[in-house]
């Protein structure tokens, strides 16, 4: 794991823009994973300023987002269907057809699972998974005590995840219980994983991530099985690390030629 900590979320969007940025211009028909919440917005608004600002080019590149809610259509307000159009695909010239989320209105939803994972295994594997995390160490939607070799499939939401995603729905408006995510299995195939978390509500579940034992009930430390998962955060999400300092050494200390997307 290469866990990088900067003063603030802007300067941490910035970085983890600039490392999808490089992986874009070096791979044009790059296969990227996406995430929602309030955590990845700074990113996909310095990626549009990028696209417009310097002509950076999505015409080639094939997306896949980790969950939707079970129920919700396409439109609602609240899904993520919505949530990548309003923040990201309506500002960007990615074709239409090459954006995958999983859909939340699926009759047969095992095999709609399974057809989500075909079609990331026929676009030829997720180069770059973008992560944010809940604050019960949940990754995409898996929930604590999901199988660290799960594959795209639903998942009961836990309490606290309810909770913690009210903010996103209206007055007298319920979360639905139910969602389709991405599994553990699913996202460590990607072969880079970018966990990105801020603010202190994050803290305690990046720390059991980084320093924690991998363990099921705190699903985002399977990251620590993964040979390229790089973790960005701000001071606040940071602060319950152990060996903050010497996380910040070994990035001060970076030779040049280790530097992607720090220009
Ligand atoms: C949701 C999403 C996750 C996201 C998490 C944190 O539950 N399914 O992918 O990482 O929320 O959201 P936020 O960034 O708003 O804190």
């Amino acid at each position: 794991m290469e866990v990088i900590i900067l003063p603030d979320s802007k300067a941490a969007s910035r970085l983890a823009a600039g490392m999808i940025a490089d992986l874009i211009r070096k791979k044009s028909n790059c296969v990227l994973g996406l995430a929602t919440g309030s955590t990845p917005l700074g990113i996909y608004r310095e990626l549009v300023s990028m696209h417009n600002m310097e002509g950076l080019d999505f015409s080639e590149v094939t997306s896949f987002n980790l969950d939707e809610y079970v129920g919700l259509s396409p439109e609602h307000h609240a899904s993520y269907h919505r949530f990548m159009q309003e923040n990201l695909f309506n500002h960007i010239n990615m074709p239409k057809d090459h954006v995958h989320i999983p859909d939340g209105l699926a009759t047969d939803i095992p095999s709609y699972c399974q057809s989500y994972e075909e079609a990331i295994y026929q676009a030829g594997g997720i180069d770059l998974q973008l992560l944010g995390i809940g604050t019960d160490g949940h990754l995409g939607f898996n929930e604590p005590t999901s199988s660290l070799t799960s594959r795209t499939r639903i998942k009961t939401l836990d309490r606290q995840t309810i909770l913690d995603n009210q903010r996103f729905f209206q007055p007298g408006e319920s979360v639905p219980s139910h969602v389709i995510t991405m599994g553990i299995g699913t996202i460590l195939d990607a072969k880079t994983c970018l966990l990105i978390a801020f603010g202190e509500s994050k803290a305690e579940a990046v720390a059991g991530m980084v320093e924690g034992p991998v363990a099921a009930i705190l699903p985002a430390s399977a990251l620590q099985l993964h040979q390229k998962a790089i973790i960005i955060l701000d001071e606040a999400a940071a602060s319950k690390l152990a060996k903050r300092e010497y996380y910040q050494w070994v990035y001060d200390h970076k030779p040049d030629w280790q530097k992607v997307g720090q220009s």
